[in-house]
């Protein structure tokens, strides 16, 4: 079972990670310090959960090395374009304490606005600052990595995307599958909505593990990242106990059936 992915800079990320969307700040450090004792060993941020500040002292108490940890923040929408970009950036150092982040990442494209191509190059001066070790995107569909490839000449190591059983993200696969892009997903379970499906219950009955297990096991094997979210510490614990057991072909082929392009958050192009 894959547990680390090579990305295309050369740089290891952990397959499976520790997402804190909408766990306010107070909360997120429980939940990391529970993360980390689990044996995470990625945690996900971003500007706008407004969690930087927990997350940093979560990882600095853990008692682990800060090469041990692989942290990810965010820009927001608001600070696309260079100055703002670097702005931002600036401030999200400053609120995880950490040093560099292992991986800084536009959010959302924010095609309204149509600024991504100048945030990314300033992501790119960033990284060649030495100021953060890996950059990449989120939420971007083909015309935006398209887009920041042919401006840039560099591609994004990872796009963070909403993928699950119910928006299963084939075309957006096979073209990171293309470029050297690792995929890595965001609701990874759906926000909790494809862990009652009758299939994924059936398959999950059938290995003795939970319906989140099924689910992100399916993930890894299609070598794609995943972060769940959960603030209960038996779930955070579960979540990462993948390796006991293997989906079968036919596994697969029936949680390929549920691909429905269903998505519980909002399309790339309609965010601004
Ligand atoms: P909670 O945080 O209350 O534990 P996603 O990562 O797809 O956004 O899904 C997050 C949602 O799924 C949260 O509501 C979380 O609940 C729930 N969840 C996370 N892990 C599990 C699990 N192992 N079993 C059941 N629900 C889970």
């Amino acid at each position: 079972m894959t547990t680390t992915l090579t990305l295309s800079d050369g740089m290891r990320m952990p397959a499976v990670g520790f997402g804190v969307y909408k766990v306010a700040d107070e909360a997120a450090g429980p939940a990391v310090a529970t993360a980390l004792e689990a044996g995470y060993r990625l945690v996900d941020t971003a500007t706008l959960y407004g969690n930087e500040r927990g997350v940093g002292r979560a990882v600095r108490d853990s008692g682990l090395d800060r090469d041990d940890v692989f942290v990810t923040t965010k820009l927001w929408n608001d600070a696309h374009g260079p100055d703002a970009a670097r702005a931002a950036f600036e401030q999200s150092v400053e609120r995880l304490g950490l040093g560099a982040p292992d991986l800084y990442l536009i959010h959302w494209p924010v095609p309204s606005r149509d600024l991504y191509a100048s945030t990314w190059r300033t992501l790119i001066q960033l990284r060649d600052e030495g100021r953060v070790r890996s950059v990449g995107v989120s939420n971007f569909q083909p015309a935006h990595i398209a887009r920041i490839v042919d401006d840039s000449g560099e591609v994004p190591v990872v796009n963070q995307v909403e993928l699950h059983p119910y928006l299963q993200q084939r075309e957006l696969r096979a073209l990171h599958a293309e470029l050297g892009i690792i995929t890595q997903a965001w609701s990874p379970l759906g926000r909790g909505a494809v862990l009652t499906d009758p299939v994924i219950g059936d398959i999950a009955r059938s290995h003795g593990v939970s319906p989140a297990q099924v689910v992100l096991r399916w993930h890894l094997d299609l070598n794609v990242a995943v972060i769940p979210k959960s603030v209960t510490p038996a779930r955070i614990r579960q979540n990462r106990d993948l390796a006991g057991f293997e989906l079968s072909d036919d596994d697969h082929a029936r949680i390929a059936d549920l691909d429905r392009d269903e998505r519980t958050g909002s399309h790339p192009d309609l965010v601004a």
